[in-house]
């Protein structure tokens, strides 16, 4: 066969790319351009999936569209979801813990890093301080919407919210957790050697327990990283009272949502910060951690840096180490010189702070 005739695979990695709401439209174009900069060979993907969309059509999740994402692309860069005029938030719901659950990404990893000590409101703390992640169960505990409502409109109504907590599950993230602590440096190149798990377990005993019985089982096979546990009240103390202690946090759900929000803030906001949804094995999904942020969407003053450090994170996930060192490297330039819009203390604009980063990456390819 001539070689013009030979159909090969393409050896592109396929990035699935769905921008979603509000800000979302604003900073993945930024996220997308900056990959494109670095040369890597990505074929992009986009899809309309969002408020708009839903509010045409009525469709949340296209017929398949969860078998198609994990059938056709290497990964999937999303922006977030919520729109005022969507009061119910359905497709929000369907959108993105639908991926989250029916793809099975049960690891959400949020790595929190301190770029420039400027950004940090605690005083005294350098990049160095804060350099840690956070590993949160992704597919199951009050996340399931499992429980209900009795009684509704009376005196009398009852409302519960289950905490679904399995062996597998729990199991999985927990040693998702340990694995993740022998194969990620810190910043600075020094291997990572502690994971501590949070969680509630002197109220919520049921649960709490089995996750103190698979930690102790699991650790138990880790000789080399040091396990340790704090309730997540005390966490959040300590997160604000000396960083430094942290290298691998693992936790529920639930805990892993609000002190990801907290930690976010010890990194300069909502706007840096960058996460996986992932499951070794299959397609997984990156965001931001911010969501649609309705009052600023649509002002060209979002921060594109936590999209474009996730669209780094992803470049990782599929195997680039020069492209995401360099997207990184830019990042924390414009960070020092200001070349960031206002919540980070600059002037910029999202396109204008985004392109910065995009044609500094351009030039260094
Ligand atoms: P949010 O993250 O959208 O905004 C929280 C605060 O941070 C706001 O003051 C916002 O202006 C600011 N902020 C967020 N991202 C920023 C950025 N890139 N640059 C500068 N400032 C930024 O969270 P909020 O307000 O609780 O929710 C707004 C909508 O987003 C809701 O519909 C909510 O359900 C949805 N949401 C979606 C998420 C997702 O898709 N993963 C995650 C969180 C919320
Ligand atoms: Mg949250």
């Amino acid at each position: 066969m001539s070689p013009k005739n030979e159909v090969r695979p393409s050896t592109k990695k396929r990035i699935a790319v769905i921008p979603g709401d509000g800000i979302g439209k604003e900073v993945i174009p930024q996220a997308v351009n900056v990959m494109q900069a670095t040369g890597a060979a990505l074929e992009f993907t986009e899809f309309d999936w969002g408020a708009d969309r839903y509010l045409r059509d009525g469709t949340t999740v296209p017929a398949n569209g969860f078998a198609m994402l994990a059938r056709d692309f290497d990964a999937i860069l999303v922006g977030a979801f919520g729109d005022p005029r969507v009061k119910t938030n359905i497709h929000a719901k369907e959108i993105l813990l639908g991926m989250r659950f029916k793809m099975d990404l049960y690891a959400n990893v949020r790595p929190v890093r301190l770029l420039d000590a400027a950004l940090c409101p605690l005083k005294n703390v350098e990049p160095k301080d804060v350099d840690f992640v956070v590993l949160r169960e992704n597919t199951e505990g009050v996340y399931t919407d499992a429980g209900g409502v009795f009684k509704q409109g009376t005196p009398d109504e009852i409302a519960t919210q289950e905490d679904i907590n399995t062996r597998k599950g729990v199991e999985r993230i927990i040693r998702y957790a340990f694995d993740y602590c022998r194969s990620h440096k810190k910043l600075d190149g020094s291997p990572r050697n502690k994971v501590l798990m949070c969680d509630k377990s002197n109220a919520m005993t049921h649960a709490g327990g089995l996750w103190q019985r698979v930690f102790k089982e699991i650790s138990g096979e880790y000789g080399d990283i040091m396990a340790q546990h704090m309730y997540v009240d005390a966490l959040c103390l300590q997160m604000v009272r000396d960083p430094r202690q942290f290298d691998v946090i693992v936790t529920n759900n639930m805990f892993g949502d609000i002190i990801t929000d907290l930690a976010a803030a010890l990194q300069g906001g909502l706007g840096v910060a960058a996460s996986g949804n992932i499951h070794p094995r299959h397609t997984s999904m990156f965001e931001p951690v911010h969501g649609s942020a309705p009052p600023i969407a649509g002002k060209n003053i979002a921060n594109p840096f936590g999209a474009i450090l996730t669209a780094a994170m992803m470049l990782r996930h599929l195997g680039f180490t020069r492209e995401p060192d360099k997207i990184e490297a830019t990042v924390l330039e414009a960070v020092r010189q200001k070349k960031t819009t206002q919540d980070i203390g600059g002037t910029m604009g999202t396109k204008e702070a985004g392109e910065w980063v995009a044609e500094k990456v351009r030039l260094s390819s």
